[in-house]
């Protein structure tokens, strides 16, 4: 029941503040992960875990590039993402102590299984599932799981499965960080920034006005570009992949730093460029990225912290997102460019919740 939405998509989108909380229920004190988040025995497994293996699909996979920057960064501990289909049909070497984590909202999409089932016979520590269906074939065949609390996703472009995925990786990150030597201080820090994201995705969902109107410049546009560095840029492929799926818009992500590497050659004033910059330590390479793309005539939209003194100007959007941890930011950041694929796929008028040509869940090759 879509109840006062006029998609599952803009439903889907809204009940992100209270899913994450869901998922975060039971797994999280004040300040700490709680031993038992991701079920008995997963202390033991993840002790001695020396490489994470990622396998995903899709927006899947993207939750998955998110988390390498978190793996590596707070647990010190080397982490490879890769797509199922790729993965599957590649000789590949698996690390010792490698923990081998596939992330599907479905449970049941056929490249993810097939890549779990190949490495069970190669042989990896434990295989973990971060999953949003109790009882599907992912959750039966991994050793540890951790469920996502979405809900049934009915809209084909998925949305609070991706938050929730993020949420859990985060969580996971924070238990295997624990013995990799992260700090008591540096736990509680992120776990309160964690309890910060219904709030912050609420005043997130505040800026749907104002996307709906800039949505606009999108309508009579053939391609886009999204930008983002670190940890933003898998949000930038994702917002690119929304946009892509329900708009029918050519959308292309790319790293800010690879602009000038070739896509700048792109740029006219035909090209909307949407970028997501809440990352201070990057915001100043960012923003002589965001002159290039101007000075060729770009229109700009984009998503910044408060502090990040960009100013609205002719040709430059800015919507202010203030205040939030550069860890969690990219679970905050994804919801502006959910709320902006949304809004130009219902100008264009395309079947928001059944895009052409996709299925919901990928159960054949
Ligand atoms: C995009 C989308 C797909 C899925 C992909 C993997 O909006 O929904 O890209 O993310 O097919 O599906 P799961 O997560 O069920 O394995």
């Amino acid at each position: 029941d879509k109840g006062e939405f006029r998609h599952y998509m803009l439903k889907e989108i809204y009940e992100q503040p209270k899913v994450i909380k869901a998922t975060m229920e039971g797994r999280i004190t004040d300040r700490r992960v709680l031993e038992q988040a991701l079920g008995t025995g997963a202390n033991e497994l993840l002790a001695d875990v020396r490489h994470v293996q990622i396998i995903a699909c899709g927006t899947s996979y993207h939750a998955g590039m998110v988390a390498r920057y978190w793996i590596e960064e707070l647990a010190g501990i080397a982490c490879s993402v890769e797509v199922a289909s790729e993965y599957r049909y590649r000789k590949h070497v698996i690390q010792p102590d490698t923990l081998f984590l596939c992330i599907s909202q479905s449970g049941e999409t056929a490249d993810t299984l097939a890549a779990l089932r190949q490495a069970k016979q190669a042989g990896f520590r434990a295989a973990l599932a971060i999953c949003n269906v109790p009882g599907s074939s992912l959750v039966r065949e991994s050793d540890l799981v951790i469920m996502t609390h979405a809900g049934p996703e009915i809209g084909v472009a998925s949305t609070k499965a991706f938050t929730t995925q993020l949420v859990s990786l985060l969580i996971f990150t924070l238990a295997l960080a624990r013995h990799n030597g992260l700090s008591e201080e540096r736990e509680a820090d992120i776990v309160t920034a964690l309890h910060q994201l219904p709030g912050q995705i609420d005043d997130a969902l505040a800026l749907d006005g104002k996307i709906a109107e800039l949505s606009r410049a999108f309508i009579d546009k053939n391609h886009s570009l999204f930008l983002g560095r670190g940890a933003m840029y898998p949000v930038a492929m994702e917002g690119a992949l929304k946009l892509k799926e329900i708009s029918y818009i050519h959308a292309e992500a790319y790293p800010a730093g690879e602009l000038k590497h070739g896509p700048l050659a792109l740029v006219d004033s035909e090209m909307p460029v949407v970028t997501v910059a809440p990352n201070n330590e990057l915001l100043e390479k960012l923003k002589s990225n965001l002159e290039e793309v101007r000075a060729r005539g770009g229109e700009l939209f984009v998503f910044a912290d408060g502090d990040a003194e960009l100013k609205e100007q002719p040709g430059i959007h800015v919507m202010q997102i203030p205040g939030v941890h550069s860890i969690t930011a990219p679970i905050v950041y994804t919801l502006p460019l959910q709320l902006l694929s949304y809004h130009v796929a219902v100008l264009k008028g395309t079947d928001v919740d059944q895009p052409r040509n996709l299925a919901k869940s990928v159960t054949v090759e």
